[in-house]
């Protein structure tokens, strides 16, 4: 928080710009963390957005609904998971991560990453890593525990017989856009099944940016649980937990869950993305920032960190004041999560933009 010691009201957003209440015009490269994939304000999404509401937004988890089949069709086209439980947040759909490993193994140790971000309720939190995110809030859940990130001998060691799921995410993101390495991943899949366990990815912010719908794809690996947010409702609050795992009905759940509105949400973001074929273009869409202070960019598609050898909250403040939104992951990253709406030829724009003020900023 003390980061931004101006803070932005905004007011407005249109497409790839918001608007403060200054009527300043920003570049938004973080769209909300992550979440606005389709720009703000997508006129398609807001018609289709605004009739839900006149016919249908809530309907209760024990009823049936015409929306709930159109985003199991439309998510069908992008994954071949079996089941789907939907949530409202990235930590929740971490949490029914969890639980659904704990229930089906009747296992309880979760192995999580270090640096790794999942969630700030409390099992999601156990998973988490750092302890700024952590402190103050024990005791966590017992029967976690955490490797070194890209360690597959650590993982090696650290999953056995007891162990429930092993939890990780394929480009960590709070921890500061670090990708896992593809020896990394394959060993995650090779020592999970052969202990028993299952694997988690975790796709809240890398899910739709890469070029893929899962960032897991590019290593050819296919998790037991995966777990999305952000993007996938451009903006409405939801998500999703994806498995084939049968989980008893009754035994988890949520009010809001699933409820029309968020279904409309999805399969409208999904369709949109399918038909412009925008998860596909973002994966030829990355930028290789550079620059006297720039260490090299880290990421894949349109989730990208910029290393800096300074911390990064200084530069973030300076993009601002030159109208250009992006935050920070760790100390010295900056990190851009665009719209995938951004034109290519934008971003060469922006590319300038940015190196420039990095440059300028000592
Ligand atoms: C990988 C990952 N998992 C989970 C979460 C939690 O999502 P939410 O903030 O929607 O609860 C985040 C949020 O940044 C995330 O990046």
């Amino acid at each position: 928080m003390p980061l931004y010691r101006k803070r932005l009201r905004l007011v407005r957003g249109e497409g790839i710009y918001v608007w403060d209440s200054e009527g300043n015009r920003y570049l938004d490269l973080i769209a909300g963390i992550g979440v606005n994939v389709l720009g703000h304000s997508h006129p398609e999404w807001v018609l289709e957005m605004g009739k839900q509401m006149e016919k249908l937004v809530t309907a209760g988890p024990m009823f049936d609904h015409d929306e709930k089949y159109e985003m199991l069709e439309e998510l069908s086209h992008w994954v071949d998971y079996e089941y789907v439980y939907m949530g409202n947040s990235g930590t929740e759909a971490v949490e029914a991560a969890i639980k659904f490993a704990r229930l089906v193994t009747g296992r309880e140790e979760i192995v999580a990453m270090r640096n790794a971000f999942h969630g700030r309720t409390l099992g999601s939190l156990s998973a988490t890593w750092k302890p700024k995110y952590r402190d103050g809030f024990g005791p966590l859940l017992p029967g976690f525990k955490h490797v070194p990130f890209n360690d597959s001998e650590a993982v090696k060691d650290a999953v056995s017989e007891k162990t429930a799921a092993v939890i990780f995410e394929p480009i960590q993101g709070e921890g500061g856009v670090v990708p896992a390495k593809d020896e990394f991943v394959k060993t995650l899949r090779d020592v999970t099944e052969d202990k028993g366990a299952l694997l988690i990815a975790d796709e809240v912010q890398s899910g739709l940016r890469t070029g893929s719908f899962l960032a897991v794809e590019h290593y050819g690996v296919r998790p037991d649980i995966v777990t999305m947010g952000k993007g996938v409702g451009n903006g409405f609050p939801v998500s999703l937990t994806l498995t084939d795992l049968e989980v008893p009905r009754g035994k988890h759940g949520s009010t809001f869950g699933g409820n029309p509105l968020a279904c409309r949400a999805v399969a409208t973001t999904l369709r949109i993305l399918r038909r412009e074929r925008l998860v596909e273009k973002a994966g030829r869409k990355f930028v290789n920032f550079s620059g006297e202070h720039v260490v090299k960019t880290r990421g894949r598609g349109l989730m990208m960190g910029i290393v800096m050898k300074r911390p990064a909250g200084n530069y973030v403040r300076a993009l601002q004041e030159k109208g250009i939104l992006v935050n920070t992951a760790g100390t010295r990253v900056i990190r851009l999560l665009p719209p995938l709406v951004i034109e290519e030829g934008k971003l060469l724009e922006v590319r300038e933009e940015v190196e420039g003020v990095l440059n300028d900023y000592l």
